[in-house]
C-alpha cells in the first residue's frame, strides 16, 4: 500500500532522519536544497547538477520537443536567473552554479559537485547515502538511470525520493515520463512507493520492499504530520495524474486523479 498525502514536499521531507547523508540530483538555483537542509537536517548533503543544458538538442523544436515544454523550460530558467540573455540555456545554468555556490559557501554540510548524474554518482562507493532526491533530466531513460545509480549508493534500508510523479507523457503533452520509470525500477528493483505528495510537482519516496526500519520510521512520522492521507494500492498509483476540470466561472481547476 501507498500512502498519498495530502502535503507539500517541504512538510514530507521533515519525516526524513535527522544528521543523514543526503544527496539531491538536480539542484538548478538551490531553493529546494536549502528547504532540505532546514527541514531533513542532514550532517552531509550533496548537491550534483551538471548545470548546463542537457535535456534535449536546443534546436530540436516541435515535433521532437513540444513548444510548450520548451517555451516552460525558458521561463522556468529566466525566472530563477533574470540576467540570462544569450541564446544558449548552458549560460544561464552557469550562472545558477555560480550563485549556488555563493549561497551555500558558508554550510559546512553542503558539497558541490558538478557533472553528469550518472558519472557524478558512479563515483561514490555503494552503500553512502541515507537518502537521495533525484530530480534531475526527466525523461524515462534518464529518470531509470538515476534511480538505478541511486540505489547502488544508497545504504540499506535507505531512501529514495524524487520530483514530479504527476507528469508523464501519458498524461499531458510534455516528454516526461517519470512515472513509467519509478514504475519499471519498483516491479525490478524490490523497492516499492510508500508515499506520494498531493502538491504540484508531487514527490515519491521508495523503500525496500518489505519494508526496512527508516521506511517504517518514515511513516510513522508522515502519520505524525496530521495531513490527510489516503492508503492506496500501489497499482493504481501509476494512474496519478493532476485532471484538469472546470470550476467556478468556467475556471479550470487541477484535482488528483487515480482514473486509468
Ligand atoms: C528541475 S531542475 C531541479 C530543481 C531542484 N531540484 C529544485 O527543486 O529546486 C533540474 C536540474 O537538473 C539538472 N540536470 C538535468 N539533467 C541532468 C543530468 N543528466 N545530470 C546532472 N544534472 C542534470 C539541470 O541542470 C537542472 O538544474
Amino acid at each position: 500500500m501507498t500512502y498519498y498525502v495530502f502535503t507539500d514536499r517541504e512538510n514530507l521531507i521533515r519525516c526524513l532522519p535527522e544528521n543523514a547523508v543526503g544527496a539531491e540530483v538536480g539542484v538548478f538555483a538551490g531553493e529546494f536544497a536549502a528547504s532540505i537542509l532546514e527541514g531533513a537536517r542532514p550532517s552531509e548533503l550533496h548537491l550534483i547538477d551538471a548545470w548546463r543544458f542537457v535535456g534535449y538538442n536546443w534546436r530540436d523544436l516541435p515535433p521532437q520537443v513540444p513548444e510548450t515544454q520548451h517555451a516552460a523550460f525558458v521561463r522556468y530558467l529566466k525566472a530563477a536567473e533574470p540576467a540570462w540573455q544569450s541564446q544558449d540555456p548552458s549560460d544561464g545554468l552557469a550562472m545558477l552554479y555560480e550563485r549556488v555556490q555563493s549561497r551555500f559557501a558558508e554550510d559546512a554540510r553542503v558539497r558541490i559537485v558538478r557533472g553528469l548524474s550518472s558519472t557524478i554518482l558512479a563515483g561514490y562507493p555503494d552503500g553512502f547515502f541515507d537518502f537521495l532526491y533525484v530530480d534531475a533530466d526527466h525523461d524515462y531513460h534518464s529518470v531509470l538511470s538515476d534511480l538505478w545509480a541511486a540505489r547502488r549508493t544508497l545504504r540499506p534500508g535507505g531512501l529514495i525520493l524524487g520530483h514530479d510523479f504527476d507528469m508523464d507523457r501519458r498524461h499531458q503533452w510534455s516528454n516526461h515520463n517519470v512515472i513509467e520509470a519509478v514504475m519499471s525500477f519498483c516491479k525490478n528493483s524490490g523497492f516499492r512507493l510508500i508515499a506520494l505528495t498531493g502538491d504540484l510537482g508531487s514527490t515519491f519516496v521508495l523503500g525496500e520492499y518489505p519494508d526496512s526500519d527508516s521506511s517504517a520510521a518514515f511513516l510513522t512520522r508522515l502519520i505524525a504530520l496530521r495531513a490527510p492521507i489516503v492508503d492506496i494500492p500501489q497499482e493504481i498509483a501509476w494512474n496519478y495524474r493532476r485532471q484538469l476540470v472546470r470550476g467556478e466561472n468556467g475556471r479550470a481547476i487541477a484535482i488528483p486523479s487515480f482514473r486509468s
